[in-house]
């Protein structure tokens, strides 16, 4: 069990590129499961109607794989995990930010039309998120 806690806390976030494709008529944008992102997806959800103020996340998930893509708009999100942090800030549809399990995190400084989309690796289920900090820092 320990060796599974260690592999999952190795995994680092990273931003990908997202597939565009552009032609006269526009830009069709792909992201594929396991080829693109390392993962396939069961779930996908959007954050949306966000303002300037909102705070979002405030927690981490103990085994869900996810990827943010922030199709308009702009939103940083702050990741803690492994004794390391990161802050990305995403303002491009054209980039995707994969997140392990094990990462603390909190979204905010959203642009006031942010659309925030999200792939996640398995159905939703309360029992795998981690909402306390004290929780957290013995996880
Ligand atoms: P949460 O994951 O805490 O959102 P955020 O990290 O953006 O602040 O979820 C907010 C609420 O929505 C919480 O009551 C759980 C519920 N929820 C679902 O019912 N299904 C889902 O797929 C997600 C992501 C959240």
């Amino acid at each position: 069990m320990r060796k599974n806690v260690d592999k999952i806390y190795q995994e680092i976030p990273r931003l990908t590129d997202v597939k565009m494709i552009r032609d006269p008529r526009g830009a069709l944008g792909v992201v594929e499961g396991v080829k693109d992102i390392g993962f396939n997806f069961k779930r996908f959800y959007f954050l949306t109607d966000l303002s300037e103020m909102s705070e979002r996340g405030g927690h981490a998930h103990k085994t869900l794989r996810q990827c943010f893509i922030c199709l308009r708009g702009g939103v940083t999100i702050s990741l803690e995990g492994w004794g390391a942090s990161y802050n990305f800030r995403l303002e491009s549809c054209e980039k995707a930010l994969m997140v392990p399990p094990g990462y603390w995190r909190e979204l905010k400084e959203f642009d006031g039309e942010s659309l925030v989309a999200v792939l996640a690796s398995e159905h939703y289920d309360e029992s795998e998120y981690i909402r306390s900090r004290e929780e957290f820092e013995i996880f």
